[in-house]
């Protein structure tokens, strides 16, 4: 069941109930992909925006995988990406010859993907597979895709289920437009 929307909501997009269903789905795709893996993937939630599709998508599976986070950002308080991502805290571990499984939030403009890709490239993953579960692709300016994207969508001002405005409205159980006048104060 929802919770009673937040008044600076214009609409819910994705309800809970259309998130858990999706979220189940990616589960099974990843652990039909990691059905003869040998060792554990690494899963990396890019913090801050994942953490609550990792938490869920990570409990959904079967597989048996490791935990890591980064911090990346790009936004700061504004509602427009920088296109600079800067890795504000990095893994705790390396990934050379591991399975890494990146789990984000949200594909936008594509650079923060773009800059974790040839991060963690460079350091000798084995495999690399991305799971996002936002695509907005209206947004791209860099030509990269997730491997897997739970919803794809239109360019709305979306908050919730771990995104945010200014570091607010994360903690929505639901993804919802933000309404215009709480951005254009
Ligand atoms: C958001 C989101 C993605 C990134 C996508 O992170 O979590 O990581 O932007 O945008 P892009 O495709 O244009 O790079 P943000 O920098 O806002 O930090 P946060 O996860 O802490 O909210």
């Amino acid at each position: 069941m929802n919770k009673t929307m937040n008044s600076d909501i214009e609409r819910i997009m994705l309800t809970e109930e259309e998130i858990a269903a999706e979220v189940k789905k990616a589960a099974a795709w990843l652990d039909e992909r990691y059905r003869d893996c040998a060792e554990p993937p690494i899963a990396i939630s890019v913090l801050k925006g994942s953490v609550v599709f990792f938490c869920d998508l990570l409990r959904a599976m079967d597989t048996p995988v490791q935990m890591d986070f980064m911090t990346v950002s790009s936004y700061g308080h504004t509602s427009e990406s920088s296109g600079i991502p800067k890795i504000v805290m990095d893994l705790a571990a390396p990934v050379a010859g591991r399975d890494v499984l990146l789990v984000e939030d949200i594909v936008d403009s594509g650079h923060s993907l773009k800059k974790m890709k040839d991060l963690l490239g460079g350091r000798g993953a084995k495999s690399f597979t991305v799971v996002t579960l936002l695509d907005k692709p209206a947004r791209r300016q860099v030509d990269i895709k997730a491997d897997y994207s739970c919803f794809e969508i239109e360019n709305e001002f979306i908050v919730g289920y771990g995104l945010d405005y200014a570091q607010r409205y994360r903690n929505l159980p639901y993804i919802g437009v933000l309404k215009h006048s709480v951005y254009e104060k």
